[in-house]
């Protein structure tokens, strides 16, 4: 999907690089997107919305979704609602949730959307997390070209950044 040529996949060491990441994604995000977080148990899906929530200045807490499986939060730039797929017994209970009402109300994150299957919308990004001994490989994949190009920025100037101060890694 993405142009060779187009940065889409960092490297992060630490929770808080991860949070710090996320909060520069919170800058780029549209209004109304789904977005698909794939990766094991771990592998800091749940840490990497927790900085996108600050990024948006949410400053209360960030509860991980595994019981609730949906954990919506009011912004005031739009609603962001953070599912987690992975208790989801059946179908139905997405729809008690409300799903099909809350597509094109805001950010829409998953977790687990392999559980969700057919019934979950196509996504406009995914990102694909995965161990590299104790740090996090993210991988990006963007359907929107100019949003492709504003997460390769913000990539660049946050690598740009480690290697300006390493004592952060
Ligand atoms: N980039 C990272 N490097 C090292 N540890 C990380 C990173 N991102 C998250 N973590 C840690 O990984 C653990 C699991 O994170 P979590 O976000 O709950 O994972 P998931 O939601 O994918 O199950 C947490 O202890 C978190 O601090
Ligand atoms: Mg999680």
């Amino acid at each position: 999907m993405n142009h060779p040529a187009i940065l889409s996949e960092i490297k992060l060491h630490s929770q808080q690089q991860q949070e710090a990441f996320g909060a520069l994604l919170a800058g780029v995000l549209p209004k109304h997107a789904v977005i698909f977080l794939e990766g094991e148990l771990g592998a800091g899906k749940t840490t990497l919305v927790r900085g996108i929530l600050r990024g948006f200045g949410w400053s209360g807490t960030v509860k991980s979704p595994t019981y609730t499986i949906l954990e919506p939060y009011e912004l005031p730039q739009q609603n962001l609602y953070h599912f987690d797929l992975y208790r989801l017994a059946d179908a139905e209970e997405l729809e008690y949730l409300g799903l099909r009402e809350l597509l094109g109300e805001g950010l829409l994150f998953f977790e687990w959307p392999e559980r969700g299957e057919v019934l979950l919308p196509a996504a406009d990004i995914i990102v694909n997390i995965q161990h590299e001994k104790s740090a996090r490989v993210l991988k990006f994949k963007i359907r929107d070209p100019h949003l492709q190009h504003q997460i390769a920025a913000i990539i660049q100037s946050f690598e740009h950044g480690l290697s300006a101060s390493p004592e952060k890694l």
